[in-house]
């Protein structure tokens, strides 16, 4: 039996895909190729050193979606396939949520169809909107996100409890992911942004390897030890080993779990730009520009819930997680080749 995997050829998704089949899960990828190289699946597979099978379809296309579960026997799905830029998200608000809510509808109902009722979801720290404090724990109240972005993850995430609600026989798990950083040690897969990134990691790495003058660091008079924002930076093999613990949650127990997946330490823009030099030897120029629209000053999770239950916890710190990305970013300037 298999674990499919929607959005796999992407930044999480990849390293998700390794990690399963590291530990002795057979792989299914679905992608469109949206936001992703094909040269990514070349990457995975000279990791794990094995083949598994990549099906380029979109999850709104239901009859392709039918003939993927007719022809394959899946267990569980990991669903990772999104569209993801915030501002982007603002401009074009119907793209989002056809692609995100209706893509997961079309999905779920494949799934439905087929009899796997096992589903694990990227969600995302930004359904704790502006006013929770932190620590956030997954018991606090969710919605007030700011943008259609977050928008759709808060409405998947009523979906799935929805459907929970309907028919205890689905087994859910929502994972709330923090901010993802780092790569795979390897130095060969990692972060491969469209454009100008909008993420705070890639932006240093494309200043630290020249594509970029200088980074703009978004406030420096926000409620925190140096007035610049805190986040919660998880390194993505971490996170991706938080999927592995939470296929087998939903492979052995129905239910519908939802998780923080984050370390519980906040660092700020500024911790981050010395973390980053320290660990890569270059300079990082930064000019102190406007706070940008939407932001908060502190974000950082508990995540005392995923180690319970899950037994699953944040290795990596804040150093590994500098070096990985400029490790991918030095070794693969132009990010993956088309
Ligand atoms: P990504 O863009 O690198 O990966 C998403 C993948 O999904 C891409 O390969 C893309 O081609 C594919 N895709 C998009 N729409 C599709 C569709 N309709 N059909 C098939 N494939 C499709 O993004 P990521 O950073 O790996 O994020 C994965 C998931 O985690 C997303 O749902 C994202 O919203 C969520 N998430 C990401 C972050 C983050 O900071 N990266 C934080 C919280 C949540
Ligand atoms: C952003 C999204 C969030 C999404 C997450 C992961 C917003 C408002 N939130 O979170 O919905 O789930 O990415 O994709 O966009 N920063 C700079 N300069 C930069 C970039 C960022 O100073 O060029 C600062 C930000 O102000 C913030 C921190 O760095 O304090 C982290 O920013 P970012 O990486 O964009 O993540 P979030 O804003 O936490």
């Amino acid at each position: 039996m298999a674990v499919l995997v929607t959005g796999g050829l992407g930044y999480i998704g990849s390293h998700t895909c390794v990690e399963l089949m590291n530990s002795g899960n057979e792989v299914i990828v679905v992608d469109n190729l949206y936001n992703c190289k094909k040269s990514s699946y070349d990457r995975i597979k000279a990791l794990v050193g094995k083949d598994f099978k990549f099906y380029e379809c979109d999850i709104r296309d239901a009859e392709g979606m039918s003939a993927i579960f007719e022809k394959e026997s899946i267990d569980s799905v990991i669903h990772f396939a999104g569209l993801k830029a915030v501002g982007e998200s603002v401009e074009k608000p119907l793209e989002y949520f056809d692609n995100n809510v209706n893509g997961t509808l079309v999905l779920l109902d494949v799934m439905r169809k087929h009899g796997c009722k096992k589903i694990v979801f990227s969600s995302s720290a930004t359904v704790y909107g502006m006013n929770n404090i932190s620590p956030l724990t997954e018991n606090m109240e969710v919605g007030g996100v700011t943008n259609p972005y977050g928008r759709t993850k808060y409405m998947i995430e009523c979906i799935l409890k929805d459907l929970y609600v309907s028919d205890e026989s689905w087994s859910i798990c929502l994972l709330r992911y923090f901010n993802p950083i780092g790569a795979h040690k390897s130095g060969t897969m990692g972060e491969d942004p469209n454009g100008i990134p909008n993420n705070l990691m890639p932006y240093i790495t494309q200043v630290a390897i020249g594509k970029r003058e200088h980074l703009n660091v978004f406030g420096d008079d926000y409620d925190t030890h140096d007035g610049t924002g805190v986040r919660d930076y998880i390194h993505v093999v971490d996170l991706a080993l938080g999927h592995l613990k939470a296929v087998k949650k939903v492979e052995a127990e129905k239910g519908l779990f939802i998780y923080n997946l984050g370390t519980g330490t906040g660092y700020s823009v500024l911790d981050v730009v010395k973390a980053f030099e320290k660990a890569s030897g270059q300079s990082v120029p930064y000019v102190i520009a406007p706070r940008r629209a939407g932001d908060i000053a502190t974000c950082y999770s508990d995540p005392s819930k995923a180690l319970n239950e899950l037994d699953w916890k944040a290795e990596r710190g804040i150093d590994e997680m500098c070096e990985d990305s400029w490790r991918w970013q030095s070794q693969n300037p132009n990010g993956y080749p088309d």
